[in-house]
């Protein structure tokens, strides 16, 4: 469905609530699902819509809200509601904004993050067509509990919307269910919204008693769509609905993409993840913010985000990578540790228990096992042995090492920075480098080894020839 050019849009969100159901410090708008702000998915459809303009009404918290609109870049129009009387409150507070708007209003909770953009356009475009002035968007609930309920007439015409605790055991039992999103024509929204009461359990003006003037006045049309569009988030539980149906939706969207996802459940994308074609998802993969993952890649369990991936790198379980670069062909893990900043460059391999923090590593290069490099850069070929480790910091300030290409650094190093190692150099097993090393040279620094002949520990138990009666490990020494 398409909305037809000449219909002009514009939105108003409702985020001014204090969802109660929550208890939460955080307003409820701003909780996350799919690693975004439950208001942000509903602003992203809407900016796809090329709204006009759209009008976000804040009250609770309305300062965070704004705030963190402001900081993700969104053009909207936020309108302040003060006190929160409800959501027909809610509405009339946007009237000065676009009371004379000469198109389509909607009227979006912002507390609907799975709602798709079909149904969005299929709402104004229904509208359109069925030259209504006011239409709601209706779907129907196994389990209807917590939504207004759509009560229709013996000729099926809708005649209102009842809230649930408004609502007779009989109307409870209908599970035909208010999606709370409405499209509608200014003149007579606004003018309705004006004339609402709130005679009601919550002595709030319900923006839902529009539905029963616009019947009275033969002015209504509905839409149907599917439940899980329509899910609105009032508390942990529905939040936690809320992550399933959108995990579910963008796990299905990559596999449409060409990602091969071995077990969907336990992948978890966030919505601003991007992937390429053949890559490998094992199980328990969690990709998040702005991460994006080159063709071929293999990912085994691990938690990466804000990272570019390239292409048929792999990466073993266990990993956790922030904020860093990992270039085509590269082979992390098991059990890395990639930290801000970082950058590890073609074929370059980081195995296990390795911690890379603010570091470039060079193409080719290795650090298989056991080490720490911090604000290190690394040049091409250079191999770092096991248990190696710059000494970044001397307690006040963080200070640099520099590995030049083709270096050989043995088992056991520190490097106390600042420091340079010049090309091609080898650092012996063991050595403790305190100044620089010119390149082509053999740095060594150990203690030189002693050893003392028929040493005894006075404490140790005098030698015998008789095997012990016990196990060794059960004997007291003493
Ligand atoms: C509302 C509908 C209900 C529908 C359901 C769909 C009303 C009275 N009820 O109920 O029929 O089935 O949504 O999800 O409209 N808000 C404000 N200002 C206020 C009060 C609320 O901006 O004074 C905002 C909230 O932040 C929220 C949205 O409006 O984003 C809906 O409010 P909420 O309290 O969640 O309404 P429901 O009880 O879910
Ligand atoms: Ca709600």
């Amino acid at each position: 469905m398409h909305t037809e050019p000449s219909v002009k849009v514009a939105a108003i969100v409702l985020a001014a609530g204090r969802g109660t159901r929550m208890k939460s410090d955080r307003a409820k708008v701003l909780h996350p699902v799919a690693g975004r702000p439950i208001l942000f998915h509903v602003l992203d459809l809407l900016t796809h819509l090329s709204c006009e303009q759209i009008c976000v009404i804040v009250g609770h918290q309305a300062e965070a809200v704004e705030t963190a609109m402001a900081e993700a870049r969104y053009d909207v129009t936020c309108i302040l509601q003060d006190p929160q009387q409800g959501t027909g409150h809610a509405v009339l507070q946007a009237r000065r904004a676009l009371g004379d708007f000469p198109g389509t209003v909607l009227i979006v909770s912002g507390d609907t993050p799975c709602l798709g953009e079909g149904t969005l356009r299929h709402l104004v475009s229904h509208h359109h067509q069925a030259k209504a002035t006011f239409t709601v968007l209706t779907t129907t609930l196994s389990q209807p509990r917590g939504y207004g309920r759509i009560v229709r007439a013996d000729n099926g015409a809708i005649v209102r919307v009842v809230e649930e605790r408004d609502a007779t055991a009989a109307e409870r039992a209908v599970r035909e269910i208010n999606a709370g999103l409405y499209a509608a024509q200014a003149p007579f929204l606004f003018e309705a919204v004006t004339r609402l009461g709130c005679d009601n359990d919550q002595k709030e003006y319900y923006l839902t008693d529009v539905v029963r003037m616009a019947a009275e006045r033969r002015l209504l049309a509905s839409v149907r769509t599917a439940a899980e569009e329509v899910l609105g988030v009032n508390s942990r539980q529905d939040l936690a609905e809320a992550e399933r149906i959108l995990r579910k939706r963008i796990n299905a969207r990559w596999m449409a993409e060409g990602v091969t996802l071995l077990d969907p459940a336990t992948t978890r994308i966030d919505a601003s993840v991007t992937l390429s074609r053949d890559v490998v998802l094992h199980p328990g993969v969690t990709l998040e913010g702005h991460t994006r993952i080159g063709e071929r890649a293999v990912l085994y369990p691990c938690r990466i985000k804000d990272s570019a991936i390239g292409p048929d790198v792999l990466i073993k379980d266990h990993c956790v990578i922030e904020d860093a670069t990992i270039e085509a062909n590269a082979v992390i893990g098991p059990f890395a540790h990639i930290r801000p900043g970082s950058r590890i460059r073609k074929a370059a391999k980081v195995g296990n228990f390795v911690e890379i923090k603010k570091s470039d590593l060079g193409e080719g290069a290795r650090a298989n096992h056991l080490t720490y490099l911090g604000d290190t850069t690394v040049g091409r070929d250079v191999n770092i042995g096991a248990g190696t480790i710059t000494c970044n910091f001397d307690g006040e300030t963080k200070h640099s090492t520099v590995i030049e290409d083709g270096v050989f650094v043995g088992s056991g190093v520190q490097m106390v920075a600042p420091v340079r190692i010049g090309a091609r150099s080898t650092i012996a097993a063991g050595t403790t480098v305190t100044e620089d090393v010119p390149p082509d040279t053999l740095a060594l620094a150990r203690v030189p080894q002693q050893n003392k002949a028929g040493w005894v520990h006075k404490k140790s138990p005098p030698p015998t020839t008789d095997p012990p009666a016990t196990d060794p490990a059960q004997t007291d020494p003493a």
